[in-house]
């Protein structure tokens, strides 16, 4: 997809479909004003016989309209005029690329942007755009046929500025390209099915990335090596599949000698829940157990897209989790690379058995900040639904800088208390851990075990089994954090 910015005059500017905003109560944005003066008021006439009421994500397409160079007029509905919330822009801008991309439009031009959005400015309405646009486009094929592959044939997305805005709104056409792209990549990934979406095929995605861009560099750790390092939580969880374990290390390298960002994401390839075996019900939907590794390679992706001038570096603990004669037991006992020894008292506590020898190896890299990002808990969804993303941290300005990115991308993030309160919930008479924490706060508690394994670090943890993937009607990944990590990375330079 192509976007650019045009300074022509909306009524004689060439385009297969001109997208207008309008409100409800019948009112109109400038742009949809001007349309309608030059149309003799078929879009007010089309208030008044009810065609359109506004609401958001409302869509109407008009056709042969005499006064107006565009072959169609799309008019989409923003809520009420002056009012309109994040939400209501979203939808907004998803129904209008879902119904261009129905019709016969080979370009469009947007004029949404223009309209008040809560507090944002202009920019972020252009840069919302351009996300929302270049996910709604996105479709799973790989193991899908051709069947549904008719649609999409629009080919440049324009939008309309004063030539003084045209540098400001190409830069964040061009982040919010990335970001979407960083978010498909992100989907495609937890999309794909568990039997070709293995450690192997995460590792080699890895490597791919390497070869792409010329700042990142790749390695992988496969499990001999692991086990020199001590590596034996993360390789516990492994020893129940017959995919090999992986530990991939991406290494964006854009900023000298400085001291790198990490992100770790877990990468549970199919979570089936080991010897404490998941119910068979909904049990498909654990090969998104990787999301945390697919928002990684998503972000690095966009950060080398963007050329942003940092050191981020991804690591990614991946294995699958499955029940076999070799498979952790409930009640054993091991040694994380840490030394701590921790008691398996539930074998679907799998994450931050791998999550943990993780966050131990990334101390080597002298990091300012370790994020970890993972689908950690099933309670999180309980607490937040699938809105907000969980936040924990040991450091309150960290905590406060990911919840004010949370903000600005509205990829919003909800924090926790890690209070030691919580802690003694993880007491085993058997091991200095227990990896479970008892029914209550099991967001916090499984945060609580992994604070363990990053005290000599500012550290964020962000559980993302609520907003990674949809259910019902859109099941499929979301690509969620991946404008949260960006944005907090874009905030990290400009301040
Ligand atoms: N991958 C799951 C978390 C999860 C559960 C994500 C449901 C999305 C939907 C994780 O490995 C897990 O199984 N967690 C357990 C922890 C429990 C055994 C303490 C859970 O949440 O039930
Ligand atoms: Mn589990
Ligand atoms: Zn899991």
């Amino acid at each position: 997809m192509q976007y650019s910015v045009s300074t022509d005059i909306l009524t004689t500017h060439q385009t297969d479909c001109l997208a207008i905003a309008v409100f409800e109560n019948a009112e109109l944005s400038a742009s949809a004003r001007i349309i309608d003066k030059n149309i003799n008021n078929i879009v007010s006439n089309l208030f008044e016989v009810g065609d359109i009421t506004g609401n958001p994500g409302q869509t109407l397409m008009i056709h042969n309209v005499h006064g107006i160079s565009t072959k169609r007029i799309l008019l989409v509905g923003c809520g009420i005029k002056n009012r309109t919330t994040e939400n209501d822009f979203n939808a907004a801008v998803i129904a209008m690329a879902r119904i261009i991309s129905k019709s016969g439009a080979i370009t469009a031009t947007s004029c949404l942007a223009e309209i008040v959005v809560n507090e944002r400015t202009n920019s972020w309405n252009i840069r919302q755009s351009v996300i929302n646009t270049e996910t709604e486009f996105y479709r799973y094929s790989l193991t899908k046929g051709i069947a549904n592959l008719q649609e999409n044939k629009i080919e440049q997305l324009t939008f309309i500025a004063d030539s003084q805005d045209r540098n400001t709104i190409e830069l964040e056409i061009s982040i919010g390209q990335s970001i979407g792209n960083g978010m498909n990549l992100a989907r495609e990934l937890g999309n794909l099915p568990s039997n070709i979406c293995t450690p192997s095929y995460l590792a080699n995605q890895a490597t791919k990335m390497g070869e792409c861009f010329d700042k990142i560099e790749t390695s992988i750790l496969e499990e001999a090596d692991m086990q020199k390092l001590g590596m034996n939580s993360l390789l516990s969880v492994s020893c129940g599949s017959r995919q090999p374990a992986k530990l991939i290390i991406v290494n964006y390298k854009a900023a000298g000698d400085e001291r790198p960002v990490i992100l770790v994401g877990k990468g549970i390839t199919f979570d089936a829940g080991g010897i404490s075996l998941k119910p068979s019900q909904g049990m498909d939907k654990m090969r998104y157990d990787m999301c945390g590794a697919a928002s990684v390679f998503g972000t690095i992706m966009a950060i080398a897209n963007l050329r942003l001038p940092i050191n981020l570096i991804g690591i990614i603990p991946s294995s699958e989790n499955m029940p076999d004669g070799n498979a952790n037991k409930p009640g054993d006992v091991i040694t994380s690379m840490s030394g701590k020894t921790i008691e398996i008292l539930n074998t679907d506590a799998e994450g931050r058995l791998i999550m943990c020898d993780a966050l131990t190896y990334s101390e080597r890299f002298n990091p300012t900040v370790i994020i970890d990002i993972a689908t950690l808990t099933g309670a999180i969804i309980v607490a937040l639904g699938s809105y907000a993303t969980g936040l924990l941290a040991n450091n309150q300005k960290l905590a406060d800088d990911l919840m004010q990115a949370g903000t600005d991308s509205h990829d919003r993030v909800w924090q926790l208390p890690l209070w030691d309160d919580y802690q003694q919930q993880l007491d085993s008479n058997f091991a200095d851990l227990a990896n479970i924490g008892g029914r209550e706060a099991g967001s916090i508690t499984a945060a609580c075990f992994l604070s363990h394994f990053t005290k000599k670090f500012e550290w964020a943890h962000l559980d993302i089994a609520g907003t990674a993937w949809h259910n019902d009607k859109f099941k499929g990944a979301t690509g969620r954090p991946v404008p949260l990590l960006v944005q907090f990375l874009l905030n990290r330079i400009s301040s």
